[in-house]
């Protein structure tokens, strides 16, 4: 597949995987979707907590998910909330999905349809190494 055509499943894919999201106290609804290098596609939601700190992002419940599936690597990862601008991965967000990624391009989109693409090299370009 085309690799926008690509993107096109991957941001429809975040989208219906927001509607999962589990957002009671911030009331702010994340989807995510991340393409795996088999070609599958994982999602992910935000899901909250009454002890807040606990919460955690749509972008790593994707990756835990494709992980857990057996995938090695990732190539692509679509985020989308209802904001003016695209929200951007958030810093532990880039930090955890940096480890398993290949050139990773980073889709992030609005509901309204406004659309902003970024390597991950771009969007977070020291991260965290012992090596
Ligand atoms: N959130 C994400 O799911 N992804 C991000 O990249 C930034 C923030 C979630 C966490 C929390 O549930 C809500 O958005 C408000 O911060």
């Amino acid at each position: 597949m085309e690799l926008y055509a690509k993107f096109d499943v991957l941001l429809q894919k975040a989208l219906e995987a927001r509607e999962n999201a589990y957002a009671p106290f911030s009331n702010f609804r994340v989807g995510a979707a991340i393409l795996g290098k088999s070609g599958r596609i994982y999602t992910g939601c935000n899901v909250e907590n009454t002890s807040y700190s606990l919460t955690i992002c749509a972008e790593r419940v994707a990756l835990f998910k494709g992980i857990s599936e057996g995938e090695k690597a990732f190539t692509a990862i679509a985020i989308v909330a209802d904001t003016d601008e695209p929200i951007r991965p958030c810093g532990a967000c880039l930090q955890v999905v940096n480890e398993f990624q290949d050139d990773l391009t980073v889709v992030m989109a609005t509901l309204k349809g406004s659309r902003k693409i970024k390597k991950l090299s771009e969007l977070f370009p020291e991260p965290f190494r012992i090596k």
